[in-house]
């Protein structure tokens, strides 16, 4: 349970990279399952942007806003004490400017409580991960499909599948471990392809449909539980159909009410006879 749990931080990440155990990471963007993913050991959670689709049901990430992803960040970072929290940096807070960067980053750690915070791009994000390091803040590089990119990716596809692109990708992760990113994550990307930036790195390298050689995985909370419906990439491993058991719930809560059954007498409250006749 999470009191006898080892506080995960920085120095924790390098320390199991070194031995070799991957690290357990999970999007969430609420208190109650921040809640359970702490109290299952879960060692990282990424407040994503991903949360404006799979929480709030916009049909990509763009819309969402410094102001819901601080709603969503604040949810988790009170549900949780030993859990390592990314602050995901929404569309257009640090691509402007780095000044812009350094505020929207200071804003998930100092307001929202973040450990640190995330953003994608490669090298040409290399100047402003650099900008938000200096500033004292631990990056993690995102890079390979990045979901902020995808009209100038051509949708939401692996990358790195020939070996022009691939060599891109393992220059960028070079750049942003250059440029002070304390970990790199790698999204949709050939396992062999990971393989030969995990071999190079010096920091940790994780991955969300990267193989399975690298230093931990993450999934996203409502792809593994069965909440989301809308696609279900090739990287994702359903643990869980809750989706299917809400629906059961509310049908059989439904038609509870209709028939009278729901609320029983151990639903309701008692008035004393007493009382009553004074009524
Ligand atoms: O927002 C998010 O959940 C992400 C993952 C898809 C990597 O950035």
């Amino acid at each position: 349970m999470s009191d006898e749990r080892e506080e995960v931080n920085i120095n924790y990440l390098y320390k199991k990279k070194e031995v070799g155990e991957k690290i357990s990471w999970l999007t969430a963007y609420d208190y109650p399952t921040a809640q359970y993913e702490e109290k299952a050991g879960i060692e990282m959670i990424l407040v994503g942007d991903s949360g404006g689709m799979t929480l709030l049901g916009y049909d990509s990430t763009l819309p969402v806003t410094m102001d819901e992803m601080a709603v969503m960040t604040k949810a988790v970072t009170r549900a949780t004490d030993k859990t390592f929290v990314v602050g995901d940096m929404p569309y257009m807070s640090y691509q402007p400017s780095r000044e812009k960067a350094i505020e929207s980053a200071g804003r998930l750690m100092g307001e929202c409580g973040a450990d640190c915070v995330k953003l994608e791009g490669g090298k040409r994000m290399a100047p402003t991960v650099e900008a938000i390091v200096d500033a004292g803040i631990p990056v993690v590089g995102h890079i390979g499909m990045t979901p902020q990119s995808a009209a100038q990716l051509g949708g939401y596809k692996s990358q790195g599948r020939d070996a022009e692109t691939a060599r891109e990708l393992i220059e960028d992760a070079k750049a942003l471990e250059e440029a002070g990113a304390f970990a790199i994550l790698l999204e949709a990307v050939p396992s062999r392809v990971t393989e030969l930036i995990y071999k190079e790195a010096n920091v940790p390298i994780y991955g969300i449909g990267a193989g399975p050689k690298n230093d931990g995985e993450l999934l996203i909370v409502q792809d593994i539980l069965g909440l989301f419906e809308l696609f279900k990439p090739r990287f994702v491993k359903r643990y869980a159909n809750l989706g299917e058991e809400m629906v059961d719930a509310f049908e059989r809560y439904k038609s509870e009410v209709k028939e009278g059954v729901f609320p029983a007498e151990e639903h309701s409250y008692n008035i004393p006879d007493e009382e009553y006749d004074r009524i």
